[in-house]
C-alpha cells in the first residue's frame, strides 16, 4: 500500500473501499468487514449511500484500531448549506458511530455548498474532521472554490478510469495540491473493462487482472483510487496491486482509450441536476 500526504499533512491510503449501492445492511457490513481484513483501511461511504450505519457497525467490530482507519462520508445536495452542513455532520457522526471522520466531502457541488463549504471549515478547525474536500468539480468550479475558501479542499473525488481520463482536471489539481481520488475506478464496469483485449493483454504480463491494471494505471498517474467490490475474492484482486509497474509505453498506450467523457453521469444535463436536488435522504 502506498499513501500520499494530503495539503494539510495527514496521510490517506492511495487505496480505499468504495460502498456505493451497497443498500442492504448486513451485506454492506460484511463487505466493510471483508475489505478491512483483506488490508483495505480507507473506507469511503456518504450519508447518500444509506449505509452510514452498517459500515459503522464493521468498523466497531473489525479488530483494527481507529486511528489505523481512514473513513470518508459525503455531504448530500439536500444539506448544502451552513446549517444543513452542520446538521448532516452530526448525523453523520452517529450513524457510523465514530468521534471524528478523516475526510468530509461535498458529494456534488450544487446549491450552496460555499456555504456548507465554511460548516465544514469550521469542523475541521473544531478537530471533528481530518481534511475536508469536494466531489465532482469540474475544473472551472474547482479553481472557483479554492480561490473562495479559507481552508482549501484537500481531495476532489471525481470519476476516472481509462474510458474518462480527464488530464486537464488533473493539471489543475496538481496546481491547487488537491489529491485527486477516481470513483468508477473500473467505470463501473462499463466499455468492457473487465475483460478489454489492451488492459487484458498488459495485465498477462505480470500475471494481472484488466482490473488490476486499471487501477494500476490511475495509481501510477497519481490519482488515488475507491474500487467497490461486494465479493471477497474480487477484493483481494483490487488489493494486490503493489507488486507490478506499468511501464511508461504501457501507460501511454491506455491514454489511447480515452473517449474523453463520461458515460456514467452529465453534470451538464439540467435534467441530471434537478434529479440529484429532487433526491431527498431525510425530512
Ligand atoms: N463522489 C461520487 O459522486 C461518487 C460516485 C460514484 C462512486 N463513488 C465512490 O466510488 C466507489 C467506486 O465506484 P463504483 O462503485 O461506482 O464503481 P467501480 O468501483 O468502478 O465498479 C464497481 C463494479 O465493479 C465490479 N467489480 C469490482 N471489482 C471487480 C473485479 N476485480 N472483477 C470484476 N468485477 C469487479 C463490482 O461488482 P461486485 O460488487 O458484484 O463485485 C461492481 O459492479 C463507490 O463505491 C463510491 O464509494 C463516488
Amino acid at each position: 500500500m502506498e499513501y500520499t500526504i494530503l495539503n494539510n499533512g495527514i496521510q490517506m491510503p492511495m487505496e480505499g473501499f468504495g460502498v456505493f449501492q451497497v443498500p442492504d445492511p448486513a451485506v454492506c457490513e460484511q463487505a466493510v468487514l471483508d475489505a478491512v481484513s483483506v488490508g483495505f483501511r480507507l473506507i469511503d461511504t456518504a450519508a447518500s449511500y444509506g449505509n452510514e450505519e452498517a459500515v459503522g457497525a464493521a468498523l466497531a467490530k473489525c479488530g483494527v484500531r481507529r486511528c489505523d482507519l481512514f473513513v470518508t462520508t459525503k455531504l448530500w445536495v439536500q444539506d448544502n448549506s451552513y446549517d444543513g452542513a452542520k446538521r448532516a455532520f452530526e448525523t453523520s457522526l452517529k450513524k457510523l458511530g465514530l468521534e471524528y471522520i478523516d475526510l468530509y466531502l461535498i458529494h456534488q457541488p450544487m446549491g450552496d455548498y460555499i456555504g456548507a463549504y465554511r460548516a465544514m471549515e469550521e469542523l475541521y478547525k473544531e478537530g471533528c474532521v481530518r481534511a475536508i474536500g469536494m466531489c465532482n468539480c469540474y475544473p472551472h468550479v474547482l479553481a472557483d472554490i479554492c480561490e473562495t475558501v479559507e481552508v482549501m479542499p484537500a481531495v476532489n473525488q471525481i470519476e476516472l478510469h481509462p474510458f474518462f481520463q480527464r488530464p486537464e482536471a488533473l493539471e489543475l489539481m496538481k496546481e491547487y495540491e488537491v489529491q485527486p481520488q477516481a470513483w468508477a475506478p473500473f467505470a463501473e464496469g462499463k466499455h468492457g473493462l473487465f475483460t478489454h483485449p489492451l488492459l487484458t493483454e498488459i495485465g498477462a504480463r505480470y500475471g494481472k487482472s484488466a482490473a488490476q491494471v486499471a487501477l494500476r494505471w490511475n495509481i501510477q498517474r497519481g490519482v488515488a483510487v475507491i474500487p467497490k467490490s461486494v465479493h471477497r475474492n474480487r477484493m483481494e484482486q483490487n488489493f494486490n496491486i503493489w507488486n507490478f509497474q506499468l511501464t511508461e509505453e504501457e501507460m501511454a498506450s491506455i491514454t489511447a482509450l480515452d473517449l474523453g467523457h463520461s458515460e456514467i453521469v452529465d453534470h451538464f444535463d439540467p435534467r441530471f441536476v434537478q434529479a440529484l436536488h429532487k433526491r431527498k435522504i431525510h425530512d
